[in-house]
């Protein structure tokens, strides 16, 4: 059978998690990542693997009943993935509903799982209704989104609007805009079901005061979408202090919707 840790999802897991410690959105065993896999994947690499571990999952999703993940562990630093990625991520399957997770492959210290996996899974059910491509969510910390959050109010209109105007190509990229939530209690289905619920109309969601969660069709589309939007808190952080002088225009933005055919979220701009 052909080695996992050679296996596409599994390098490109890895780059990803060390790009994401590389960008300093990880500290310690901050951040987490979901890869939804196909079936024929994980059959390529681990066809005949047994189930090592069976780990109730404390809540239930139907629909991804028989589905496999790969999965960053809880408390494991992503800088480590890379030396030893089958101690800090896992494969597992759900089953019963959603309600258990077989472990397939990994957490080889008899770890498990991120302890945000309710908002992880909870997104990808919200996700894959409203894009069926979606395969991806990823939790991180980044600086600058999170210190924004002691500062700007977090309506999601002004939030996303503030975003918007400060790189052009900010609205071409998440033209649905930035959904927040309050601060809440971390790794509960409380947060997890919030965060569903936010999923359904945006591929990002801010947690306030402490970090955000993305959602694409790959690993690659979904960085993306967190570092565009952290370059632009980057750029509020540098500037919020200073007596604006010039911005982007809600006109100007009306252009890029032409020029690149997206289309913004309703409401967000004056016409
Ligand atoms: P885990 O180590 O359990 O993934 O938690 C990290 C984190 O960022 C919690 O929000
Ligand atoms: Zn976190």
């Amino acid at each position: 059978m052909k080695d996992v840790l050679t296996a596409p999802f599994m390098v490109e897991m890895i780059r990803t998690v060390t790009n994401m410690y590389a960008h300093g959105w990880d500290e310690r065993n901050g951040g987490n990542v979901s890869v939804m896999l196909d079936e024929s994947q994980v059959r390529e690499y681990l066809d005949g693997a047994g189930v090592k571990l069976k780990i109730p999952t404390g809540f239930t999703a139907p629909s991804l009943d028989g589905k496999y993940f790969l999965v960053t562990g809880t408390g494991k630093y992503f800088k480590n993935v890379q030396y030893a990625p089958e101690v800090n991520l896992g494969i597992v399957r759900l089953t019963a509903y959603g309600e258990l997770a077989e472990l397939i492959w990994g957490f080889e210290d008899g770890g498990s799982f991120t302890s945000e996996f309710p908002a992880h899974m909870m997104s990808h059910v919200a996700r894959l209704k409203a894009d069926p491509q979606n395969r991806v969510v990823m939790h991180c910390h980044p600086a600058n989104l999170l210190a924004m959050t002691y500062v700007h109010p977090l309506d999601e209109r002004e939030f996303t609007r503030t975003l918007w105007q400060m790189c052009t190509e900010c609205i071409v990229v998440f033209p649905e805009g930035v959904n927040v939530l309050p601060w809440m209690l971390c790794g509960t289905n409380e947060i997890g079901e919030a965060t569903a619920e936010k999923m359904q109309t945006a591929r990002l969601v801010v947690w306030s005061q402490h970090g955000i969660y993305g959602a694409g069709k790959d690993l690659d589309e979904t960085f993306g979408l967190i570092e565009t939007a952290e370059k632009a808190a980057e750029i509020y952080m540098k500037i919020a202090h200073l007596p604006r002088l010039n911005t982007i225009t809600d006109e100007q933005m009306h252009l890029l919707e032409k020029r690149f055919g997206i289309k913004a979220r309703e409401g967000y701009l004056e016409d």
